[in-house]
């Protein structure tokens, strides 16, 4: 059979509360097999900001939590450098379960097929229509692409401040490329400097945005 989508088991009328109990049952593709748990957004319901990323990590799928392990640190420091606190953001994933190949002992990351991106979707737009936030902030091209369509490039546009019918989107790398990147001192300040952005765009009066 053909992988379902997630939209047939989406309550309606739920609540954030609702939809993250719904999300653990989710079959909507074929990832939930293998993964330990369905990793859904956290943070508070009336957050300016919405973060998404790509899928839960190695550490995410054990905790259950986006963004505990080694990018979600780094993602951290450079919140805290640009002053962004990281309790007031809504942080979520364009895929809600961790998709990876064996290797021994280990799970090595695999990314995310455009049809598994597509299948998650409709868990990302339940969330956002809940939220309605301010600005959404697309942490690399998995997470662009759900929110901005296949083509979006985040190599040409990181950093731009890109209006769409029911938010403003900026798109950057996702963390874990700063901390694979050969020059990593570089590649942070480049990720600092899109946040700053971020910062900016928060900090306009609602007349100026
Ligand atoms: N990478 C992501 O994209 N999301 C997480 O939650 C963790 C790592
Ligand atoms: Fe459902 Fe998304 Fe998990 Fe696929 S990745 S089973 S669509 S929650």
């Amino acid at each position: 059979m053909k992988a379902p989508g997630a939209a047939m088991f989406i309550p309606e009328d739920a609540d954030l509360a609702h939809l993250r109990q719904a999300a653990c049952d989710c079959h909507g593709c074929d990832l939930y097999r293998h993964a330990t748990q369905t990793v859904f957004g956290a943070g508070p319901p009336d957050a300016d900001v919405v973060l998404i990323g790509e899928q839960p990590g190695d550490q995410e799928d054990v905790l259950g939590e986006p963004f505990v392990g080694p990018a979600g640190r780094l993602l951290d420091r450079a919140l805290a450098d640009v002053g962004i606190d990281r309790d007031a953001v809504y942080v979520t994933n364009a895929v809600k379960h961790f998709k990876f190949v064996e290797r021994g002992k280990r799970r090595i990351h695999k990314q995310p097929g455009r049809t598994e991106v597509v299948a998650c979707s409709a868990w990302l737009n339940a969330e956002l229509d809940l939220l309605r936030p301010r600005l959404v902030v697309c942490l690399g091209a998995i997470g662009a692409q759900a929110v901005l369509g296949p083509s979006f490039k985040v190599s040409t546009r990181r950093g731009e401040v890109i209006d769409t019918a029911d938010f403003r989107v900026i798109a950057t790398v996702h963390p874990s490329s700063v901390l694979r990147a050969p020059d990593r001192t570089a590649a942070y300040e480049a990720f600092v400097a899109d946040l700053r952005i971020v910062r900016e765009e928060l900090g306009k009066p609602a007349a100026e945005r």
